[in-house]
């Protein structure tokens, strides 16, 4: 599977812009989160589920590129780079946002799967990032600036605008190998887990630009954790989070325990790294 995406075009940055935040990278948390289920079950068909993977990565992607945008978190440095909107315009950004989310559905489509599992996949991916998920997670972020929330109405803030992509992840992975039972098992498992990495997140933003590669100290007038809690009442909450998933954890099969925990044990606490 091809993660450059090609275009013969006389555009001259078009296929340039498509790719730069793709291969700037990232942690590329939620596609090792798919990878990692599909490996505890059946490593046979890792190379397949590669490209439900990276359909995820790619909705991310685009999430990322359009919360930076001036419109919404107006932030200039991303994975470590110039925003899009920085190095070309907003048109471009825009755009890039689009092309990848539409390419996502492109590449699921494309994948070697049977068709039903495809269009659990397709399901899954679309209702937990579109209208019923991350992008009304975005659309309560952005209206709210500078109207506080209650805590519970954070909560479904973060449950939509991160948790509910995590959690899809897993669940793909799952449906991947079909493990009905465990799809709703991992999606649920995957909420929490979305939570503390949203209020993790939410923490880096009182970090400096140079350790995180994006714009930080941007949320003061927005609904974070820190902003409604503080910044110990954030940590405590991430704490408690860490800790409960840490012994769910425990209630899975040995090798799904195994290969999440390559990856959760980097992210659990790191909070406190
Ligand atoms: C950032 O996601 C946005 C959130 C939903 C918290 P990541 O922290 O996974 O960003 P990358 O993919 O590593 O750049
Ligand atoms: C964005 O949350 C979540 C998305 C759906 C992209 P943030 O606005 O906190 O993410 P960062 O801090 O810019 O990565
Ligand atoms: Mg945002
Ligand atoms: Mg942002
Ligand atoms: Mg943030």
């Amino acid at each position: 599977m091809d993660e450059k995406i090609r275009v013969n075009t006389f555009h001259p940055f078009y296929e340039k812009a498509l790719n730069e935040m793709l291969e700037a990278g990232g942690k590329r948390f939620r596609p090792n989160l798919l990878l990692a289920v599909v490996k505890a079950y059946n490593p046979l068909l890792v190379e397949n589920a590669k490209y439900a993977a990276f359909a995820i990565e790619l909705i991310h992607t685009y999430s990322l590129i359009h919360d930076d945008l001036p419109a919404m978190d107006n932030a200039a440095l991303r994975r470590g780079h110039p925003t899009l909107h920085t190095t070309y315009d907003e048109a471009t950004a825009i755009l890039v946002g689009d092309a990848l989310n539409t390419y996502a559905f492109e590449v699921l489509s494309n994948a070697p799967m049977h068709s039903d599992v495809k269009i659990e996949l397709i399901k899954t991916l679309s209702e937990n990032a579109g209208p019923f998920g991350m992008v009304l997670g975005q659309a309560i972020d952005c209206y709210f600036e500078n109207k506080k929330l209650t805590l519970k109405e954070l909560k479904e803030l973060h449950f939509n605008k991160t948790a509910k992509m995590i959690a899809a992840s897993l669940k793909m992975g799952a449906i991947i190998v079909n493990k009905k039972d465990l799809a709703d098992k991992l999606y649920e498992f995957g909420l929490k887990l979305g939570l503390l990495f949203q209020i993790q997140d939410d923490l880096l933003d009182l970090e400096d630009e140079t350790k995180t590669g994006k714009t930080t100290g941007i949320d003061t007038h927005k609904n974070t954790f820190v902003t409604l809690l503080g910044e110990e009442g954030a940590r405590k909450e991430a704490n408690k989070l860490a800790d409960e998933l840490k012994s769910e954890l425990e209630g899975f099969d040995e090798s799904l325990r195994k290969e999440l925990s390559k990856i959760l044990e980097k992210y659990l606490y790191r909070h406190k790294k």
